[in-house]
């Protein structure tokens, strides 16, 4: 397998390509790493400004990309996704589904809206993608899913935000099932699980916990907290996401891979 071009001529579906402000998110650091070793991008955002500025940056490498807009809290959304451009391809090589955000707060008082908003948007995202996806890969003998959770799927961040926590858990395991479920069909499904990122998507919710002009203080602590002394960035996440879906990871499937710089692997720490 030629190193540097693991994707060439694969179809990458990427949900959630876009990102939420200025900068680098993991779902479009993954897009643009994709299309880097040859595959041809459907970036699928909710947000066709935020899809088309991923396209831009890789059509601007030389690479190939589209936009789709998708709602992964919408059935009838994804069902279309699939119906017009996935379809368009003819296959589907390759399914990584990024969108995930938190409503933070305490559990007393959280609102049912909330809750729900949480769990549509991290959790049945995924089992609709992959619902549309699964027929597609199994009638053309093969795929990778790569799904993205969180380590507040394992550990409190210091801050309430148990519908996040809850719903990330749930990533893990439906990923593992749906692995088991289809591992004599040449899928496979993993799990990336980002740790304290420095990506465009924390600066709203930690400016709801810590308040207005706290973001390069939340930065500094969260920074610290790790024991790698930085926060990751999309790359990095992109990089073991690339990996899951490639042919370097034939005989993984149902795992998970956690970048963290070690904080999942320590005590004693409180970003907030
Ligand atoms: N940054 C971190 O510190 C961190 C830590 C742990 C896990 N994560 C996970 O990483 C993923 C997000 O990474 P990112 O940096 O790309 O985030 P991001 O918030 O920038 O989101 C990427 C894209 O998702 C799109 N999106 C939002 N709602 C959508 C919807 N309903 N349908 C389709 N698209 C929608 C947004 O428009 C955005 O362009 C999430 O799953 C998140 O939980 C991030």
């Amino acid at each position: 397998m030629d190193n540097a071009m693991r994707f060439r001529d694969r179809v990458v579906l990427v949900v959630g390509a876009g990102s939420v402000g200025p900068g680098l998110g993991n779902g479009k650091a993954a897009a643009i790493l994709y299309a880097r070793e040859g595959a041809r991008v459907i970036a699928a955002d909710v947000s066709i400004d935020a899809a088309a500025e991923t396209v831009r940056e890789i059509a601007g490498e030389g690479g190939l990309a589209e936009t789709a807009r998708v709602d992964v809290t919408s059935e009838e959304s994804v069902a279309a996704l699939f119906a017009g451009p996935v379809a368009a391809h003819g296959r589907l090589d390759v399914l990584h589904n990024n969108v995930g955000m938190t409503r933070p707060g305490a559990t007393a008082s959280a609102s049912l809206a909330d809750w729900d908003f949480v769990f549509a948007l991290n959790l049945r995202s995924m089992f609709l993608t992959c619902r549309s996806a699964l027929p597609v890969m199994k009638a053309q003998g093969g795929g990778a899913i790569v799904n993205i959770a969180s380590i507040s799927a394992h550990r409190w961040l210091g801050s309430p935000m148990a519908s996040y926590d809850a719903s990330k858990a749930g990533v893990i395991q439906f990923t593992r099932s749906i692995a088991l479920e289809h591992a004599a069909d040449g899928i496979r499904a993993n799990v990336v699980t980002p740790g304290l990122m420095d990506t465009p998507t924390i600066v709203a919710p930690y400016t709801a916990i810590a308040g207005e002009g706290q973001i390069d203080a939340v930065r500094a602590r969260r920074a610290a907290a790790v024991p790698m002394g930085r926060m990751g960035d999309g790359w990095d996440i992109g990089h073991a996401a690339l990996f899951l879906a490639s042919d370097h990871a034939r005989y993984i499937t149902g795992q998970e891979i956690v970048v963290d710089g070690g904080i999942t692997r320590a005590v004693g720490f409180n970003p907030k």
